[in-house]
C-alpha cells in the first residue's frame, strides 16, 4: 500500500521512518512516498498510484481536492494533526474514502507551549535577549507582573485548557473558564463563567477552542471591547478565530496590552515555509510584528519529540487499521473504509461500530463533525 506524505518536512520524514521501521511487522506493507510541498488542487497529481494520501493542517482538502483523488484512486486520508477543519469531510464521507486524524498526542504540548507565551510577554525575556546580545543591561521597558494572583480565562476546556489550567494553578493564578459544554475536570482548578465575563475579568485570555463557523472571529471588535484594559491575549488554538484587524486598532489603542499567537488567520500560505528572501504581502501580518508587545510564532505548539513520535506511530496504526479493515478508534468518517473496496458488503457489526460512534456524540457535546478543528 502506497501512502503519499504532503508537507513532509525534513522532522516528518524522520519520525515516520523511524515509526515505520519500529513497527515493522505491523506496518510491512506501507510504502512512503514524500513530497514537501502542501497538498492542493495544483499538486493532487501527485497522488496518482497512491493508496493513501498522509496530510497536514494546511493542506487542502476540499470537495475538489478530495473527488481528484478518488479519481485517482485514493481512499484513505491520514491527517498527522488531531484538527480537521482543512477536509471536507461530508464530501469524503460521500465519496466512501476513509479520513482519521490523530487525536490525542500528550495535549501538554501545546499548553506548556501557550505558558511560555505567556511568560515570555509578560517578562519581556523576547526583547531582553536582543538587548543583552547588543550588551544593552538597562531594564527599562521590561518590567513585567507576577503571574501568581493573576487571573486566567480559558476558553475552551477540553484537552488543551485542562492541561493549562493544571499548570497554572502551579503558578498560583485564578481560572476562570468558558465552554459552552462545561466539564467538571475543570471543577478542582476555578469557576466557568459566561465568555463576557471572563473577558471582562481575565487579565490573560487564552483560547483553547476549535475552529468552527460559531467560533470564526471569537474575538472581534465586539468581544475586544468587552476584555478587560491592559489583558494579554494569547491564541495557540487557530488562527480564525481572532480578527486580525481588530486586534491591530485594539493594540494601537492600547486597550488590549499584549498579544501572543501560535497561529495566524493567513498562516496557511506562509507558515511551515522559509519566506526570508521574500517581500511578505501580508499587511496585517507585518504590522503586527511592528509591535513590541506582540509575539508570533509559526504555529509550532505542537512541536515536541514526545508529540511527533506519537503523531507518526499513530498516523500508521491509522492506516493499518484502513488497510486490515478494521473499526479505527480515529476514523472520522461513517463506514468510510468499509467502503474502500468497490462492491464490498461491509460486516453488520463493524458498520454499526462506526454509525453509533459518529451518529450519537457523548452527552453534551456537539458531533464529531462540529469540533471542526482540534488539533
Ligand atoms: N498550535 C498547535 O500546535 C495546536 C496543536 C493542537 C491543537 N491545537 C488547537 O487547540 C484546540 C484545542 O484542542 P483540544 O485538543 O483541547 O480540543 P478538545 O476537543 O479536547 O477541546 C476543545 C474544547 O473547546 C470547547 N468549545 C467548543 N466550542 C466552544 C466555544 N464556542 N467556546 C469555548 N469553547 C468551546 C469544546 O466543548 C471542547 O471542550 C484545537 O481546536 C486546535 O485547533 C493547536
Amino acid at each position: 500500500m502506497k501512502l503519499a506524505v504532503f508537507s513532509a518536512k525534513p522532522y516528518d520524514k524522520r519520525f515516520l521512518l523511524r515509526a515505520h521501521a519500529k513497527n515493522h511487522h505491523f506496518h510491512s506493507t506501507i510504502e512512503l512516498a514524500f513530497h514537501d510541498f502542501p497538498l492542493s488542487s495544483d499538486t493532487v497529481p501527485l497522488a496518482h498510484g497512491a493508496d493513501a494520501v498522509c496530510v497536514f493542517v494546511n493542506d487542502t482538502l476540499d470537495r475538489a481536492v478530495l473527488e481528484d483523488l478518488n479519481c485517482a484512486g485514493v481512499r484513505a486520508v491520514l491527517l498527522r494533526c488531531a484538527g480537521f477543519n482543512n477536509v471536507d469531510l461530508e464530501a469524503a464521507e460521500r465519496l466512501g474514502m476513509f479520513v482519521a486524524n490523530v487525536p490525542s498526542y500528550p495535549p501538554e504540548a501545546v499548553a506548556e507551549f501557550a505558558v511560555a507565551l505567556i511568560q515570555t510577554l509578560n517578562r519581556n525575556t523576547h526583547r531582553a535577549y536582543n538587548r543583552v546580545r547588543e550588551g544593552n543591561f538597562d531594564l527599562n521597558g521590561l518590567l513585567g507582573k507576577t503571574l501568581r494572583g493573576r487571573t486566567v480565562g480559558i476558553v475552551g476546556t477540553g484537552r488543551i485548557g485542562i492541561a493549562l489550567a493544571r499548570i497554572l494553578r502551579g503558578f498560583g493564578c485564578r481560572l476562570l473558564a468558558y465552554d459552552p459544554f462545561p466539564t467538571s475536570a475543570f471543577d478542582e482548578f476555578g469557576e466557568y463563567a459566561d465568555l463576557d465575563a471572563l473577558l471582562a475579568r481575565s487579565d490573560i485570555v487564552s483560547l483553547h477552542c476549535p475552529l468552527m463557523d460559531s467560533t470564526r472571529h471569537i474575538i472581534d471588535e465586539l468581544s475586544l471591547k468587552k476584555i478587560k484594559k491592559g489583558a494579554m491575549l494569547v491564541n495557540t488554538s487557530r488562527g480564525g478565530l481572532i480578527k486580525t484587524s481588530s486586534v491591530i486598532e485594539a493594540l494601537k489603542s492600547g486597550h488590549l496590552g499584549g498579544l501572543a499567537l501560535d497561529v495566524y488567520e493567513g498562516e496557511g500560505t506562509l507558515f511551515y515555509q522559509d519566506h526570508s528572501d521574500d517581500i511578505i504581502q501580508d499587511d496585517e501580518l507585518m504590522r503586527l510584528m511592528t509591535f513590541p508587545n506582540v509575539l508570533v510564532c509559526g504555529h509550532q505548539a505542537f512541536f515536541t519529540e514526545e508529540a511527533l513520535a506519537e503523531i507518526a506511530e499513530c498516523t500508521l496504526r491509522n492506516f493499518d487499521d484502513f488497510i486490515m479493515r478494521v473499526p479505527c478508534k480515529n476514523s472520522l468518517v461513517r463506514e468510510g473504509h468499509l467502503l474502500v473496496k468497490r462492491g464490498s458488503h461491509p460486516q453488520p457489526n463493524t458498520l454499526r461500530f462506526f454509525s453509533t460512534r459518529c451518529l450519537d456524540p457523548s452527552p453534551g457535546k456537539g458531533s464529531k463533525h462540529d469540533h471542526g478543528s482540534t488539533g
